[in-house]
């Protein structure tokens, strides 16, 4: 089959490589129908994520239609269209019991590993590196996927690829960051970064009751996405972000505020944002956590900080005085998709959101080399890329 693999920092290809199988009763393949190209995606391509090997198959935003079934796998059927959670997860384990899905302690083989950096491992993951598991990503025309009893979620006919697509990662993530915040409505949530994650936080953070939500980036596209869901921008290259924050909040800082940027920010945002690049390039340091330190200062006594955006490492410089002083609450986590995915499923179906506003590129998957670096450099307009093999 086809695939996009991974060959090393900026070097995505398209390759040749062999059909999955099922190697476990518990195992189901999907032919791809669709597949998205995540942020997420883009730590990988810019070599931030330890323990990629050279010709992995990328892609954890994946749907497609079951074309075989393990023996165990008794809820699905061959023919289903199914959209599959980013997440691997047995259903059975302490954390799955508890709908903790993305801790799952069953599903990462390199379990060692991961708790020699992380001090426990969290789940695996599809096609995000050795650490998480290895398992192969569904940028491809063929997925397998194991644990489908537990993962992939049974479309209607009346919802549409592009509508469910996002359930896999995206939707549920910007949920879980609104989710995270503790709305009771009323509040005014500030979000950081206007990509695809960005996007779906603010329409979650509408949907749960905020007021107001302010949202940050530089990319014009981006800001009018945001802007058309109701939100107010800030360009954080025009305008300075705490400053306007204190202002629109009468000197209180924002309820809430949404880390959806992670360990990548754009070097213009500030100062600190160039150290922390040069930190990083010159193995001084892992992660660039401006937007983190720029969200605690931003959020008002006791508010909340919700963390989305990746951070791979080890965060220098976090101003933990002042949110010991002020009594923030952090939330965080890779998203336990399988969590949410009934619940957001039934929106969709009500027509309370349509995932797909979010897609600015549609292409077939030997795009996909060339479509990595278009949403990287945020060229031609791009937000969100959908492939179809
Ligand atoms: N927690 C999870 O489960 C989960 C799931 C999916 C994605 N993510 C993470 O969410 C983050 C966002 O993903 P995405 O797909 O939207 O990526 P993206 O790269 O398209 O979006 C990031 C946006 O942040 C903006 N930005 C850069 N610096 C900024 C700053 N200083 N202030 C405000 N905005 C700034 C960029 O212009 C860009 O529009 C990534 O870190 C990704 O890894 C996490
Ligand atoms: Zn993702
Ligand atoms: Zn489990």
């Amino acid at each position: 089959m086809r695939a996009l693999c991974w060959h090393g920092k900026g070097d995505v290809r398209v390759d040749t490589v062999p059909d999955p199988k099922i190697q476990h009763p518990r195992d189901a393949v999907i032919k791809i129908t669709a597949c998205a190209i995540c942020g997420s995606d883009l730590h990988l391509l810019d070599g931030y994520q330890p323990t990629m090997e050279s010709g992995d198959i990328l892609g954890h935003e994946n749907m497609g239609e079951v074309i075989e079934l393990g023996s165990e796998v008794t809820n699905l059927k061959i023919g289903d269209r199914v959209v599959v959670p980013f997440t691997i997860s047995c259903g059975q384990c302490w954390f799955c019991q508890k709908g903790l899905f993305s801790c799952c302690d069953r599903t990462n083989p390199n379990a060692e590993l991961a708790a020699k950096a992380m001090g426990q491992s969290p789940a695996g993951l599809f096609g995000f590196s050795h650490m998480l598991g290895g398992y192969s990503g569904g940028q491809a025309e063929y997925l397998r996927v194991p644990m489908a009893d537990v993962g992939p979620i049974k479309i209607p006919d009346s919802v549409t690829d592009e509508q469910a697509l996002f359930l896999s990662d995206i939707f549920p993530t910007g949920y879980m960051a609104a989710d995270f915040c503790n709305l009771k409505g009323g509040e005014t949530v500030a979000i950081w970064g206007c990509g695809p994650v960005g996007q779906f936080a603010i329409r979650s953070a509408f949907l749960l009751g905020a007021e107001r939500v302010i949202a940050i980036d530089t990319v014009p596209e981006r800001l009018a996405l945001a802007r058309a869901a109701g939100a107010r921008t800030l360009d954080f290259r025009e305008e300075d972000i705490y400053d306007r924050i204190q202002e629109m909040t009468a000197g209180r800082g924002a309820d809430a505020c949404i880390d959806a940027v992670g360990t990548e920010p754009d070097t213009r945002s500030g100062f600190d944002a160039v150290i922390d690049r040069v930190k990083v390039a010159t193995f001084m340091g892992t992660d660039r956590p401006h937007v983190l330190r720029q969200a605690i200062h931003c959020c008002r006594n006791f508010g909340t900080v919700s963390i989305v955006g990746v951070y791979g490492g080890f965060v220098d410089k976090i101003p933990m005085g002042s949110a010991i002083n002020r009594g923030l609450t952090f939330r965080m986590a890779q998203t336990p998709v399988q969590h949410y995915l009934p619940m957001l499923l039934q929106r969709i179906e009500k027509g309370e959101i349509d995932p797909s506003f979010v897609i600015t590129h549609r292409a077939p998957l030997e795009q996909g080399p060339e479509l990595y670096k278009t949403f990287r450099d945020k060229k031609d307009g791009c937000i969100k890329v959908v492939l179809k093999p």
